[in-house]
């Protein structure tokens, strides 16, 4: 389809004046030379740049201009239909040794890697422009943040990484003339012949996808998808899979953990970090709202999808967001699961693959709870094709169920105060939960940080038809970082384990940590808890629990509320109910105990002895 491509004349690097990182123009220089785009543009992250940016997109068809009198500043792209989701089969980290991988990423040598990928970056950005995008990880300067610089020849890439991350002229300065960044390179993998005009307004390349990681040398390669996580390199490629690798060399945590501020009515802040797979509610439980009987108390987001975590001098662990912004899930946000994003929404948001109203606004499944159930009588569907509520009744979504929206987070009402403080907010508690119908009570409290430890690792969660295919098959994803983490999951949690050592015999006070399912069902499948801003009862049980008065009852699992530990003020939920979310049943324990050792027996490769304890401790419980 592309014509092939000739040796071209090298571009000018047009570097502005202000860069002064001799390492970060000698790569840019060899990577134009490697994927000779027709023009080089670096992008100092400011609102006029943005704003010519978005333009560029609307007249080359990718972007529509939402009705600015509904949303204002608010664009909606539709992406290919080959190219809607991160590609995790597609996804390599490429360490020296297969063993440094593990058993849960696909590896390949870096030196076969590198000769697979070089043809496919030669001559990769013909006909495009290659944007530089400088980007820090968190705020300018902190202690805790890092920087990166993206090439990409998607101008869609560069808008989203405007709002994603502290981007521009600022991360560069924080570089200076010597610092370190992590270079991470992007095409969408369709070079234009001279001449050729794009044939669609979202290129990619349906056929070829690389996402490939080399984590000792701190590189991204990405190759193929304009979409998400796949694109955007900033978010799970480095904040994640690379990050999480530099903490294990550096003695740090980098986390796929929503962050939120508490504050109780006499005052008291406390912060918590939180890992839930993706599809169990990250965004929204970030973003909650205190229910009836919550007077007085405060939920402030810090962050809704990654958190890095660094020790201070005093050993306390200290986390920042390393993002600036949002990419979330849209189908399912309304007004009930999360007016707090609802707001976000009101503009200057990027929309991609939601559907689009006959009156230029948006619109995704679940806004018709907002609407007293009432779907629209007219759309055009995230295909471009007509949609009416004829198609709802035959099951056609109009949204597509990983459609996104990308919103910097301080058009977020309840920011938290101190989201962008580079010294982070001090962690009081981890929180670590998947989405279960059955067995894992609806909260339960690690007796020490390695039960803690072990809750993370054999955490579990059901599948659902949107995100992975089959239904309801539960899927192991320790912390939530099985799609996420950049080196052996067994060196992963070892490292949980020396790091909490390590504090706790500096004489620095531990997070607690916690276990929560939301998820578990009544006989008939409908869910118990109610969730979303009843989440709240169980935050504030935690926070009972660090402070050191809140009652509850030791199981074999750990320690859970009994029902007058709960504050009940404003919900009716029944004694009955929250028996049934909380009882362990001593069979399905031990079904799943089986499951644990399959999961032990994958990861046997330096799997650290304690959680094997634990284990045994667990089973002897049980039987107990
Ligand atoms: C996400 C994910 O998009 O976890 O945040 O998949
Ligand atoms: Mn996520």
């Amino acid at each position: 389809m592309n014509a092939p491509v000739e040796a071209g004349q090298l571009q000018p690097l047009n570097t502005p004046d202000y860069v002064k990182n001799t390492r970060l123009i000698e790569w840019v220089g060899r990577m134009a030379a490697l994927c000779k785009p027709d023009r080089i543009h670096w992008c100092d992250g400011s609102q006029a740049e943005y704003e010519r940016l978005c333009q560029q997109l609307v007249d080359a068809g990718t972007f529509k201009r939402l009705n600015p009198a509904k949303r204002p500043g608010s664009y909606l792209a539709w992406s290919d239909p080959s190219d809607v989701a991160r590609v995790e089969d597609r996804t390599f980290i490429c360490s020296e040794q297969q063993a440094d991988a593990g058993p849960t990423n696909n590896w390949m040598a870096p030196a076969e890697m590198r000769a697979t990928l070089q043809p496919l970056f030669d001559g990769c950005m013909r006909g495009r422009t290659m944007y530089v995008v400088p980007f820090s990880m968190g705020p300018l300067g902190s202690p805790i943040a890092h920087i990166g610089v993206e090439l990409s020849d998607s101008a869609y890439v560069a808008v989203n990484m405007k709002l994603m991350t502290r981007m521009g002229r600022g991360a560069v300065e924080v570089l200076g003339t010597d610092g370190e960044f992590v270079p991470c390179v992007h095409t969408v993998g369709a070079p234009l012949a001279a001449g050729q005009q794009d044939a669609t307004s979202w290129p990619c390349n349906p056929d070829v996808k690389y996402i490939v990681h080399y984590p000792e040398t701190r590189e991204i390669w990405s190759y193929g998808s304009g979409y998400g996580g796949n694109a955007l390199l900033g978010k799970k490629c480095f904040a994640l899979r690379i990050a999480s690798r530099m903490g294990q060399d550096q003695g740090w945590l980098a986390e796929h953990m929503l962050v939120l501020g508490v504050t109780n009515p006499q005052g008291q802040k406390y912060h918590v970090a939180a890992a839930f797979p993706s599809a169990c509610g990250k965004t929204n439980f970030s973003m909650l709202v205190p229910p009836k009987g919550f007077e007085g108390w405060k939920v402030t987001p810090i962050g809704d999808d990654i958190a890095w975590i660094k020790p201070d001098a005093a050993g306390r662990l200290r986390a920042i967001n390393p993002e600036a912004g949002y990419f979330g899930v849209a189908p399912g946000t309304n007004l009930h699961t999360n007016p707090n994003c609802m707001h976000s929404l009101d503009r200057d948001v990027i929309f991609t693959n939601v559907a689009l109203t006959d009156d230029g606004d948006v619109w995704w499944e679940g806004m018709e709870k907002d609407h007293g159930g009432q779907l629209p009588g007219h759309l055009i569907d995230w295909k471009g094709q007509d949609w009416t509520p004829e198609d709802a009744k035959a099951g056609r979504k109009a949204a597509h169920p990983n459609a996104r929206f990308t919103v910097a987070a301080t058009n977020n009402p309840a920011l938290d105060a101190a989201w962008d403080d580079p010294a982070g907010v001090p962690i009081d508690a981890f929180i670590v939960g998947g989405r279960r119908s059955s067995t894992v009570p609806l909260v339960t409290e690690a007796r020490d940080w390695t039960e803690g430890v072990y809750m993370g690792a054999t955490m579990g969660s059901e599948t659902t038809a949107a995100a992975f295919g089959a239904q309801g098959v539960v899927r192991r994803d320790p912390f939530a970082m099985l799609p996420f983490c950049g080196y052996n999951m067994a060196d992963y949690f070892a490292h949980w384990l020396d790091l909490g050592h390590r504090l706790e015999l500096a004489g620095a006070k531990l997070p607690r940590i916690f276990c929560v399912n939301w998820f578990r069902t009544d006989e008939k499948g409908s869910f118990v808890w109610p969730g979303f801003g009843e989440n709240m009862r169980v935050l504030a049980w935690m926070l009972g629990r660090v402070e050191g008065h809140a009652g509850g009852e030791e199981n074999a699992f750990g320690t859970t509320p009994r029902y007058e530990d709960l504050h009940w003020e404003g919900l009716d939920f029944p004694r009955s109910a929250y028996a049934t979310i909380t009882s362990l049943d001593r069979k399905a324990w031990q079904e799943e105990l089986k499951l644990h050792a399959e999961l032990f027996e994958k990861l046997a490769h330096g799997l650290p002895k304690a959680l094997h304890r634990v284990k045994a401790r667990l089973e002897e419980r049980l039987a107990g």
